[in-house]
């Protein structure tokens, strides 16, 4: 009588962590993050990122576009900087490694394709530098297309 009872509970007891289980399906992951976008508000900046997949590669593509605010045509001494997933240090490019063109006080527009995952550096900061003073900065976002 007491077995009886005992391999009932079990089995009330597994249908009840069955039916639990089953009833809240797990949160699935937000999809990553594919194309996204900078606007630098005092330089008047637009950069974006869209990802690709070049040769089993990921790559980003940036294009991009400053309006003021650089004031030397000298791209060694102009950078562009993110971090990935909020990492210990940033990612820097020169302006002259990426051949981003500058016509004071304009840079651009440019489009270059480098290694990296635009779902790492999506909501992480991206800073415009002159050698190292921050000229401008902003949060890189998701965009649509
Ligand atoms: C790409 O990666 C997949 C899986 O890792 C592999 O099977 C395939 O051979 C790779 N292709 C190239 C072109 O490297
Ligand atoms: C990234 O660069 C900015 C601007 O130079 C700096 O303020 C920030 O501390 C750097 N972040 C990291 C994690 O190094
Ligand atoms: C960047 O330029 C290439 C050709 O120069 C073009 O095929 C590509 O679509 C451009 N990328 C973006 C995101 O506009």
């Amino acid at each position: 009588m007491l077995k009886t009872r005992i391999i009932f509970t079990f089995i009330a007891l597994f249908a009840f962590i069955f039916t639990y289980l089953h009833a809240i399906p797990p949160p699935s992951p937000p999809p990553p993050v594919n194309h996204a976008i900078a606007l630098l508000k005092k330089i008047k900046g637009e950069v974006k990122f869209d990802q690709i997949v070049v040769k089993n590669q990921t790559k980003m593509i940036v294009n991009g576009i400053i309006k003021k605010g650089i004031d030397e045509n000298t791209p060694e001494n102009y950078f562009i900087s993110f971090s990935y997933f909020g990492a210990e240090s940033n990612e820097t490019h020169s302006f002259a490694e990426l051949n981003i063109p500058i016509k004071p006080p304009k840079a651009g527009p440019w489009n270059v394709t480098i290694p990296g995952v635009v779902d790492g550096i999506a909501y992480q900061t991206f800073y415009v530098l002159k050698d190292d003073k921050v000229l401008d900065s902003a949060t890189i976002t998701k965009r649509d297309t």
